[in-house]
């Protein structure tokens, strides 16, 4: 009895009603160390595979009563049917034969009269063959599940995108508006305007994560379209500064601006918004009693926005790095700030300027950090 079978032992199950072809079956198989049982029938070889659970099937095709086709179909059909080869043994070697026996979920057929030697080698093949997809069959099960899970990750994102977009951005754009309608109060003690001040900071610096949360989001889904428009840099760059000043002023840090004359296309908001991101990065890590700079320029087709400070800069190894989401350095440069973000501002920068073909890096000014943005001026 040779090895590899007895370590094995798989039994097979012979379905045909010629006596003479069972007992040749069960002697090549029972010589090569398989376990062999008997049906005469399709009826009683369907209820073998039920009690039994061999590992593969001989199935004779023309059988009075329940022919091999129908059994087969019925084996196929029963909870676990699926998890033996069907072989085929037929006296017709032609194509409607072999189509009828693939469609009725066979795997093989072997035409009669069979040799032992062919008969153990087509059943080890098929074996091995079985073994092998089943196999397959589990790694894209797996596969399929993971992406099953990915996808309802995926919808669960959508959906907290949506509530971030209209649950949040409105109340934090009413906070700053409240805030406004308070400053517009003459009375107001020193106290309290200060107070309103640092809502409406805080609520523009909610606002502007919103806003980059959202923009990332749909720069991810292939969404992130600009929308190009002419406008003024000086007074965009002054309108930012302006807002910023607040916060600027709270850490003593003086804002200044250089902006070569001339209208650019690009789109207004995705482009104020990230020089919005790349000055308020600076205000925070700019020591008190120095200046952020804002210079802007045009190079050929291009514009160049540099926003320097004079800050503990970028290590070089972090100067790739900073771009990507989530990534923050320590919170050392913080200190008296409103309280921090989330590591996505610089992600929607590269996002946007990318999304108008441009670039975005960052230089050492030892001290301190440059962002740059060079991007087409559109006109
Ligand atoms: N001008 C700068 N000087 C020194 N470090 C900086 C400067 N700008 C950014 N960084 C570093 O890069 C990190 C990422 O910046 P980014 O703007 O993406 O996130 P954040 O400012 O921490 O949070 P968010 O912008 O989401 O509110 C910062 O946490 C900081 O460590
Ligand atoms: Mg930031």
């Amino acid at each position: 009895m040779p090895e590899q079978a007895e370590a094995t032992r798989a039994t097979i199950l012979v379905v045909d009603d010629n006596e003479a072809n069972r007992s040749l079956a069960r002697n090549a198989l029972e010589d090569e160390g398989y376990r062999v049982v008997l049906a005469a029938s399709g009826e009683e070889g369907v209820a073998a595979f039920e009690r039994e659970h061999p590992d593969c099937v001989l199935l004779d095709v023309r059988m009075p009563g329940m022919d091999g086709f129908t059994a087969c179909e019925r084996i196929r059909a029963l909870p676990g049917g699926d998890r033996a080869p069907i072989l085929f043994l037929t006296a017709l070697r032609d194509v409607d034969t072999f189509d009828r026996a693939l469609r009725a979920g066979g795997s093989d057929f072997i035409t009669k009269p069979v040799r032992p030697t062919e008969l153990i080698v087509r059943i080890q093949t098929a074996l091995q063959l079985w073994r092998v997809s089943a196999e397959l069959r589990q790694h894209y099960d797996l596969l399929r599940h993971q992406r099953d899970d990915l996808l309802r990750l995926q919808l669960q994102k959508e959906r907290l995108m949506a509530f971030v977009v209209h649950d949040l951005k409105n109340p934090v754009n009413s906070m700053d508006l409240n805030a406004q309608v308070l400053l517009r109060d003459k009375t107001l003690s020193e106290g309290s305007r200060g107070a309103a001040m640092q809502v409406r900071t805080e609520a523009r610096q909610l606002a502007r994560m919103i806003l980059n949360l959202l923009d990332i989001s749909k720069a991810d889904e292939g969404k992130l379209a600009p929308r190009h428009a002419e406008l003024d840099p000086q007074a965009m760059v002054s309108e930012i500064l302006a807002e910023l000043d607040v916060a600027a002023k709270s850490r003593k840090v003086t804002l200044r601006s250089t902006v070569e004359p001339g209208s650019v296309r690009v789109d207004p908001d995705l482009f104020r918004r990230t020089l919005a991101n790349l000055v308020e990065n600076a205000i925070r890590y700019a020591p008190a009693e120095t200046a952020v700079t804002v210079t802007f320029t045009r190079a050929g087709g291009d514009i160049e926005v540099r926003i320097a400070d004079a800050g503990r800069g970028i290590l070089p190894e972090l100067r790739e790095k900073v771009f990507d989401p989530f990534v923050q350095g320590d919170a050392a440069g913080d200190a008296g700030m409103a309280p921090g973000g989330r590591g996505l501002g610089l992600t929607f920068c590269r996002l946007a300027v990318e999304a108008h073909a441009g670039r975005i890096w960052v230089e050492d000014a030892s001290p301190g950090a440059v962002f740059c943005v060079r991007l087409p001026h559109g006109l």
